[in-house]
């Protein structure tokens, strides 16, 4: 692969702007992580947000034509950090047309840009189309790509950013990275293997979206007064095509980040996997953490506020493995402002904020990180006696179980009281593998049977259990990896299989509830007053009037509250956004 010139991250955010200023588009910064008047949206996740309202024609864009390198967070990518190619944080550089100009200018210009400005070669650059497009797989024949490099997919569209908002067909430039030469392309397609978005060697670098509906929260679809153009392609990416690299953590733009984690770890860069592993989850999560604290996130436990907390989390667990002693964020932190304050300033203007609250959340979490050392301490010793238990248990477990239509209760109620682990930890954990397995099983009971068999089997004197490691894991943020060398360190080996098995079924709960439902306790006890939502009527009025469903005193429901007592509400509709759309 060959590129013809080399260019760096900033010349690239600078050519494409400029690129686009001389088609007569104004630039516009880029919007704050924290969307505005956007409820549906937890963080910008596209360069779009900032304009939903252009597109759908509610406000007046101040030019027809505007381009913009957006920040823009993605969480659904977490835990997928550490390997070459997944971010959470990303800059996307964007050309927009808010009634002007359509299909055949975007590609155009997006095709002329990546061969004339970046000097991509043509040849290796694919289009994939919407099934239903004929137009836009018409532009780019005209355009002179060859039909076996246009390929279509029925789900090629885009949108909307959140629950509601503008979307469309949309048509992407890929990027060959691979061996093939260009006369074999044609034979090469007709295997379905290869290709965009079915085979690694290409590379999706540039999105046009042709928005010209809009998706309304009930799922109705509208046709948009006008129709646009939405663009987006990664900076990231796009610089590692540009400067030859095998991934994004090799451009310029994670040079100095990764010295930094070279120079305070005394480990190098592509010295083993899994120190690169960490090394990118640190270099990573502190670089999202440093733009998401710029704009005004601070570590909490919901909504965007949780994410932040879960990256510095996972950033310092990893900086554990390293033996980077703590806190270090603060010190790579100010490696990213160093690298790309010139562009976004409010990095400059935040910088006391950004490194005070990663260093609070740092001291803070290492004493949870000693906290779980002292916890898993304590379940190593107890062995013996939560073998006891469980030897005391079992028969009943089994009996329970064998009934045709046992209630999990009866469970629930044997595991309070047999008190198992300090401070009946062990006990609370299964019943919390109840719960997970009652949300997302079909078959409930036989799900339930199954899990208890395998409880009553385990050897508990000798392992530590799934259970326990994912507590550590997801509770306290403990790594597993440490949790098993501690053990082993006692002769105790941890039970992974049953680990990774509760962290797909907690991905699974995750996935299968919304992104903002809260823990798994708390729903049962709604199940049990009889709540099932409470309906959010904040999209059309700022005022309701609402019902009081239920009352929970310390936690406990209630029928009845007094004066001066503290207690917590529960309305049947609300116009309150719960997790932190500006209302709280
Ligand atoms: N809004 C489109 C995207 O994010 C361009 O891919």
């Amino acid at each position: 692969m060959t590129i013809n010139k080399y260019l760096s991250s900033d010349e690239i955010r600078d050519s494409f702007l400029n690129y686009f200023v001389k088609k007569k588009h104004i630039t516009h910064p880029s919007s704050s992580l924290i969307p505005a008047n956007d409820p549906t949206l937890l963080l910008t996740n596209s360069g779009m947000a900032q304009f939903k309202s252009y597109f759908s024609g509610e406000s007046k864009p101040p030019k027809p034509r505007i381009t913009t390198s957006q920040k823009c967070f993605r969480s659904t990518d977490i835990d997928e950090v550490g390997d070459n190619t997944h971010l959470t944080l990303f800059e996307m550089l964007g050309n927009f047309s808010f009634g002007d100009y359509f299909k055949e200018e975007a590609c155009k210009w997006g095709l002329e840009l990546l061969i004339n400005e970046f000097g991509l070669e043509e040849n290796r650059i694919f289009a994939t189309v919407h099934s239903d497009d004929s137009e836009a797989k018409k532009i780019w024949l005209n355009l002179g790509m060859p039909e076996h490099k246009i390929f279509s997919f029925d789900d090629n569209w885009w949108g909307p950013a959140g629950l509601e908002g503008p979307c469309g067909p949309c048509s992407e430039l890929h990027y060959y990275t691979g061996d093939l030469l260009p006369n074999d392309y044609k034979s090469a397609s007709k295997n379905k293997s290869w290709g965009p978005n079915v085979s690694d060697e290409f590379l999706e670098l540039y999105n046009l979206v042709f928005t010209q509906f809009y998706h309304h929260l009930d799922g109705r679809k509208t046709e948009l007064p006008k129709k646009n153009i939405d663009t987006g392609m990664g900076l990231e990416r796009l610089t590692s095509v540009i400067q030859q690299v095998d991934s994004c953590y090799d451009t310029d733009l994670f040079t100095e980040i990764i010295e930094k984690i070279e120079n305070l770890s005394g480990i190098q860069w592509k010295k083993s996997k899994s120190s690169d592993k960490a090394i990118i989850i640190i270099a990573e999560h502190v670089r999202s953490a440093t733009f998401l604290i710029g704009d005004g996130v601070i570590p909490e436990n919901t909504g965007r506020g949780y994410i932040l907390r879960r990256i510095i989390r996972r950033a310092m667990r990893y900086g554990m493995t390293l033996k980077i002693k703590a806190p270090f964020m603060g010190l790579i932190a100010e490696e990213v402002i160093r690298k790309m304050g010139h562009h976004y300033s409010e990095l400059i203007e935040n910088k006391p904020f950004i490194l005070k609250v990663l260093e609070v959340e740092e001291t803070k979490f290492s004493s949870t990180l000693q906290q779980g050392n002292t916890l898993l301490k304590t379940l190593i010793k107890d062995r013996n006696l939560i073998q006891e238990k469980f030897d005391q248990i079992n028969k009943n477990l089994i009996k329970i179980i064998s009934k045709e239509n046992f209630k999990d209760k009866e469970l629930f109620d044997l595991f309070e009281k047999s008190k198992i682990g300090p401070e009946s930890l062990i006990s609370n954990l299964i019943n919390k593998a109840i719960d997970l397995e009652k949300h997302i099983a079909k078959e409930k009971n036989d799900q339930l049977k199954l899990l208890i068999k395998n409880i009553t089997k385990l050897n508990w004197k000798n392992n530590i259990s799934g259970f326990e490691v994912a507590y550590l894991y997801d509770t306290l943020g403990f790594p597993a990896e440490v949790t098993s060398e501690i053990a082993e360190e006692s002769n105790l080996k941890i039970d992974l299989d049953e680990f990774n098995n509760i962290m797909e079924k907690l991905k699974l709960r995750a996935k299968s509830s919304s992104q903002f439902k809260g823990d798994l306790s708390l729903q049962r006890l709604f199940e049990e007053m009889g709540i099932s939502e409470t309906t959010f009527q904040g999209h059309n009025n700022l005022k309701t009037d609402s019902l009081v469903i239920g009352i929970l005193k310390n936690d406990k429901p209630t029928k009845k509250a007094n004066s001066g007592d503290e207690i917590k509400i529960i309305l049947n509709q609300t116009p309150f956004y719960p997790e932190g759309g500006g209302q709280v």
